[in-house]
């Protein structure tokens, strides 16, 4: 049984224009314009239990908003889901107390309390027993290295120490299901890699069911070996990560090095030359048939080694969001 399920989830957000001024805010109150954004269109998907899913996408793509729905935040226009069996917008207590949503952009913990209130907090409103708080608390702040944190102001927090707050505060009741919105962003090299470590670790070991979305591509690479891309509401690609390259690039890059010179003549039609010196070359071949033209160059040239090479993830995924940022 999947954990969440979504089939055909649509949100279709409507609000109203007003044209600037005293006049325009008069006259808005008799005849106003509404204006809709198909934000999310039909998606479906299945998540099974202890898997970790990048949800990726250009900026307006409709991430966020499908996260909302999930956690309940937004009621959706049409279509379903279920996480945990439950369907989210219902906000029924025995969901809310089995999953979390962490939102990189917005703070969730008491900007003028220490961290630890707001902990406290969450232990009254997810009636933790004191042991277990106590034992998550000590693992989450040994984890994720909190001890001089918990007692300063959140205000007066780094952005760093504030995010593994906001993680520590949405884990202490041991959800479920996690979805994290960009929980990295505008954390600096290091702080951003320690991160996506606690995830990874935090996923292996609790079996936690995520959902992550981010703009890096390091954090995908290194998290995601599931990839759902959403571009303008629409899921374009639901699949494992190494086969991203497969839908995107329809070519591989092939680097060989000679015994003797070889001229570029001498190379086969089909090779694309990005690169040649006499005793060098590198080509781009169809991925269509790949082996067998491979085979092909180790029998008719003078190779010394030759190496295989799909894109590198991080050049995929900025290709589909290059190909698909663009206006239709
Ligand atoms: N409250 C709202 N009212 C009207 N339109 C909205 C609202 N929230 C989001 N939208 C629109 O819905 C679309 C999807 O937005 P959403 O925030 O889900 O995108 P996203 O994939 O999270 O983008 P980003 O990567 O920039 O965070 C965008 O066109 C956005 O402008
Ligand atoms: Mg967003």
């Amino acid at each position: 049984m999947p954990i969440i399920e979504v089939r055909d989830l649509s949100k279709t957000y409507t609000y109203h224009r007003k044209a600037p001024g005293l006049w325009n805010s008069v006259k808005s109150l008799f005849k106003r314009q509404t204006l809709t954004t198909e934000a999310v269109k039909r998606v479906s998907f299945t998540v099974e239990a202890g898997e970790l899913v990048g949800f990726l996408g250009p900026n307006g793509a409709g991430k966020t908003t499908t996260l909302k729905m999930l956690a309940g935040i937004l009621y959706p226009t049409t279509g379903e889901a279920r996480v945990l069996g439950y369907v989210p917008w219902e906000r029924k207590a025995a969901y809310q107390k089995q999953f979390s949503i962490v939102m990189g952009q917005k703070n969730q913990l008491w900007w003028d309390l220490p961290a630890m209130e707001s902990f406290l907090l969450n232990k009254e409103i997810y009636e933790i027993p004191e042991p277990q708080f106590k034992e998550t608390l000590n693992e989450l702040t040994e984890l994720l290295d909190l001890h001089e944190v918990l007692d300063v102001q959140v205000r007066k927090l780094s952005l760093g120490q504030r995010m593994k707050a906001e993680l520590t505060a949405a884990l202490l009741h041991r959800p479920k299901v996690l979805f994290l919105d960009e929980p990295t962003i505008g954390l600096d090299v290091v702080a951003q890699q320690k991160m996506r470590e606690f995830i990874k670790a935090y996923n292996q070991q609790q079996k936690t069911t995520i959902m992550l979305t981010s703009h890096y591509m390091e954090d995908v690479a290194a998290l995601a070996q599931r990839v759902i891309i959403i571009d303008r509401g629409i899921i374009f690609y639901d699949g494992p990560l190494t086969g991203l390259a497969a839908k995107v690039h329809e070519h591989k890059t092939v680097r060989m090095t000679f015994t003797k010179p070889v001229a570029a003549t001498d190379l086969p039609a089909f090779a694309h030359i990005i690169e040649r010196t006499p005793t060098t070359a590198t080509v781009r071949i169809p991925r269509k048939d790949s082996a067998r033209r491979t085979a092909e160059m180790l029998k008719t040239l003078p190779i010394d080694d030759i190496t295989i090479e799909e894109e590198p993830i991080d050049d995929v995924i900025r290709q589909v969001f290059l190909n698909h940022a663009q206006p239709a």
